[in-house]
C-alpha cells in the first residue's frame, strides 16, 4: 500500500453537514486551522431534506457569525404553532407567551449557506472523502486516516478530533465499552414536498386516531408536510391520491378545514429513534450532533441541538488555544449534555403526545387527549411548550 500523505491541522473534523461546517467557520473566522472531511458529494447533503425550523440562536449563530443573511431574507418568521385534536385548532402565539419567534429555513439552505461562506474564506473542506480509521485519541496528537475520490489515502494529525459525522458515525462507533442511550418508536413519518399554496399560516401539528400528521411549509409555492407511518412503509405504493386521503383525514374537523393540494415532487419514509452516547468526548475526541445524539423530528430540535454543540465545542477549543488549559474541553461533555437532556425530553414529550401508537390501550389514547388538553387549556401549559419549541437561552 503506497504511504498515506500526511495533513497536519489544528482540528480535525469529520463530517461536513451543518455541525462541522459551523464549528469549521467560527474557528477559521479565530485564525484556528482545521480541516473538513466528508463522506458525501455537495449535491447529495443540498438534496437530503430534512426539519425546517430554526431556534433564534441558531439564526444568531449564522447571521453574527458572517456566514449568511439569507436566513433572514427567504427564512420565514413564525410566531406560534397550531395544535390540532378532536378536530378543533388550538393555536399558540409564541410571542405573546415567551416572547419569542423561531423561523423556517429549510436545514439543506442551512447547508448551502455554511459550504458557500467556507468556500468563499478559503476553508479547507474535502468532499466524498471516505474516513477509514481514527487513533491515538487518547494522546495529544489524535490521528484519522481518510481515502478520497481518487483513492488518495491520507492521515490527518491534529490536536483536537471533533466527530460530526450524523446519526451513523464512524467516529462514535470507534470506540467501544461508552454508555449508549436509546429508545426506538414503533413509527416512522412519512414525508412530502408539494407544489402547493400553504394551508395554513403556522404549522400544524396534529393529532388524531388515524396518527399524527405535521403541516410544515417551504415558500409561497412549495410546502413539507409528513404522516406517521409504518418504519417497513414502502413510498412507491401510495399515489398522490392515496396521500392527500391520508393527510386530509388527520386534520378533518366540524371546522372543515381543507388543505390546499398539489402535485408532489419528493416522497421518504423517515425512521427516526432517541439516541444519546455518555460521555459525548473520549480523550481528545469530541462528538457533535447526530453523531453523539439523535432525537425524533416532533418540534425539530436536532439542528438546534448540533448548533448549541457547536458553540460550546467552539468556546472550548478558543480556550484552550488561548490559555493552554483544557479545562473546557473536559467540561463540553457535561455541559452539552444538559440541552441534549431536555431536547431529548422535549421531543419524546411532542412525539409520545402526538401520535398514535397501534397497540396502545384506549385509556392511553384519552390520556394523551388529556394531555393536550391541559397543555393547550392554560398559559402555564402553553408557555412550557412555548419556552420548549423556541429553545432555551444559550449557556
Ligand atoms: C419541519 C420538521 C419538523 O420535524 C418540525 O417539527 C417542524 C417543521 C419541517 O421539515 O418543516
Amino acid at each position: 500500500m503506497a504511504q498515506a500523505h500526511i495533513i497536519k491541522t489544528k482540528v480535525g473534523i469529520v463530517g461536513g453537514g451543518p455541525a462541522g461546517l459551523m464549528l469549521s467557520h467560527l474557528l477559521a473566522k479565530q485564525g484556528i486551522d482545521n480541516l473538513v472531511v466528508e463522506s458525501r458529494d455537495h449535491e447529495t447533503i443540498r438534496n437530503t431534506h430534512r426539519a425546517g425550523i430554526l431556534e433564534a440562536g441558531s439564526v444568531q449563530m449564522l447571521t453574527d457569525t458572517g456566514v449568511d443573511g439569507r436566513v433572514l431574507t427567504d427564512g420565514d418568521e413564525h410566531a406560534g404553532i397550531d395544535l390540532r385534536f378532536n378536530g378543533e385548532s388550538h393555536p399558540l402565539d409564541f410571542k405573546d407567551l415567551v416572547d419569542a419567534t423561531v423561523t423556517l429555513y429549510a436545514q439543506n439552505e442551512v447547508f448551502v449557506d455554511l459550504a458557500a461562506a467556507r468556500k468563499r474564506d478559503g476553508g479547507d473542506v474535502r468532499y466524498e472523502a471516505e474516513v477509514t480509521e481514527v487513533l491515538d485519541l487518547e494522546t495529544t496528537t489524535p490521528k484519522f486516516r481518510f481515502t478520497d475520490k481518487d483513492g488518495t489515502a491520507f492521515e490527518v494529525h491534529c490536536d483536537i478530533l471533533v466527530g460530526a459525522d450524523g446519526s451513523r458515525s464512524f467516529c462514535r462507533r470507534a470506540v467501544k465499552g461508552e454508555q449508549d442511550y436509546k429508545i426506538e418508536y414503533p413509527f416512522a413519518w412519512f414525508g412530502i414536498l408539494t407544489e402547493a399554496p400553504k394551508s395554513a399560516p403556522e404549522l400544524i401539528y396534529a393529532n388524531s386516531p388515524h396518527g399524527f400528521a405535521l403541516i410544515s411549509q417551504r415558500s409561497e409555492t412549495v410546502q413539507r408536510m409528513y404522516f406517521q407511518c409504518d418504519p417497513s412503509e414502502n413510498v412507491d405504493d401510495w399515489s398522490e391520491d392515496r396521500i392527500w386521503t391520508e393527510l386530509q383525514k388527520r386534520v378533518d374537523g366540524a371546522d372543515g378545514f381543507q388543505l390546499k393540494q398539489g402535485p408532489i415532487f419528493d416522497k421518504t419514509v423517515l425512521a427516526f429513534r432517541s439516541f444519546v452516547r455518555e460521555p459525548l468526548s473520549h480523550g481528545r475526541m469530541f462528538l457533535a450532533g447526530d453523531a453523539g445524539h439523535t432525537v425524533p423530528p416532533t418540534g425539530a430540535k436536532g439542528l438546534n441541538l448540533a448548533f448549541a454543540d457547536v458553540k460550546v465545542l467552539f468556546e472550548a477549543i478558543d480556550s484552550f488555544y488561548a490559555t493552554g488549559s483544557d479545562a473546557l474541553l473536559e467540561g463540553y461533555s457535561d455541559l452539552a449534555l444538559q440541552r441534549v437532556w431536555k431536547a431529548q425530553n422535549f421531543s419524546y414529550w411532542m412525539t409520545s403526545m402526538l401520535h398514535t401508537r397501534t397497540d396502545a390501550s384506549p385509556f392511553e389514547t384519552k390520556r394523551a387527549l388529556g394531555e393536550l388538553a391541559t397543555v393547550t387549556g392554560s398559559r402555564f401549559g402553553q408557555q412550557y411548550l412555548a419556552e420548549s419549541y423556541t429553545g432555551w437561552p444559550h449557556k
